[in-house]
């Protein structure tokens, strides 16, 4: 917020004060009241400070009318200003929440349950979203598992942007995939990045959804190199999200009961998505 503008409201808002109430009476000064007249507004009464000695005027208040238009410009100038300051911070954090294309359009509001179920898990996203605050200071994350093209990256998508959009927090989607080719490629001698920047990388935005997990259930490295990122996001009451298209038991084997029982801490939800695809 530019302080120009916040010192012009300041001083208008003195304006208007004096301009509805009068000026108060100093030592060596006095106060006489007139009429005044404006353009726009017509008689107004107005005050003016007159020197005692020189009886050379000082101050004088204006017409109320103008000064609250002038106050209420300038608030709007404000506001405006904290408009666009919001959207440009949320086009720069949507620009880094990797949304694809395909997934760009979707919102809460443009899934359409086709079972109590997907009503269900509907209305826990909707809530994960809504209650984000307090998600944020529980640490809570959630589980998303079940059979392809049912819409859990559909909702995902919907959190983050909710997120987002409502408070300006970051928020991100990646792959495991994604996660081990950048830990993949710190490993080269000459790569300028270490594991550890690869971690805080992941670590650091507000909301991390992962995807995929379980497509590739690679070496124990791999294991660990999730368990390190999720383990890091819990410590900093970090909500993760992870999705899957294995069960919750299989889930559990290849993440390890560490991480599922992470997951579960501070308010976490497990959704399962069992039905046909809504895909064609
Ligand atoms: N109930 C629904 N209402 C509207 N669109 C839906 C619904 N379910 C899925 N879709 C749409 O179908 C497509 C597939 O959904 P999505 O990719 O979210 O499924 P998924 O569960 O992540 O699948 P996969 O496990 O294969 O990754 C998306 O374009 C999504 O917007
Ligand atoms: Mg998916
Ligand atoms: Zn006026």
């Amino acid at each position: 917020m530019s302080s120009v503008l916040l010192k012009s409201l300041k001083l208008a808002e003195i304006d208007l004060e004096n301009s509805v109430n009068g000026l108060g009476r100093l030592d060596g000064v006095t106060v006489v009241e007139s009429v005044g007249h404006c353009e726009q507004h017509g008689e107004y009464k107005k005050w003016s400070r007159k020197l005692a000695v020189l009886s050379s005027i000082k101050t004088e208040t204006v017409c109320p009318k103008c000064a609250k238009n002038r106050v209420d410009l300038i608030k709007q100038q404000i506001d405006d200003e904290l408009k666009q300051t919001k959207n440009l911070e949320i086009d720069r954090l949507m620009s880094l929440a990797n949304i694809t294309p395909r997934f760009k359009n979707c919102t809460f509001e443009n899934y359409y349950p086709p079972n109590p179920s997907a009503e269900k898990n509907l209305r826990l996203c909707r809530a994960f979203a809504d209650k984000w605050l307090d998600r944020l200071k529980n640490g809570g994350g959630m589980v998303m598992i079940g059979s392809p093209g049912t819409g859990k990256n559909h909702l995902a998508v919907s959190i983050v942007k909710t997120v987002i959009e409502k408070h300006q927090h970051s928020a991100v989607i990646t792959s495991v995939n994604k996660i081990i080719r950048e830990f993949r490629s710190t490993w080269g001698s000459n790569s300028a990045k270490s594991e550890t920047d690869v971690i805080n990388h992941f670590s650091t935005p507000q909301l991390l959804v992962i995807d995929e997990v379980g497509v590739q259930y690679g070496t124990n490295s791999e294991q660990m190199i999730i368990f390190e990122i999720i383990n890091t996001r819990y410590e900093q009451m970090r909500p993760t999200i992870l999705i899957s298209n294995e069960t919750r038991e299989r889930l559990a084997e290849i993440i390890g009961e560490r991480v599922i029982d992470r997951m579960r801490d501070g308010g976490g939800v497990e959704i399962v998505f069992n039905w046909e695809s809504y895909r064609q």
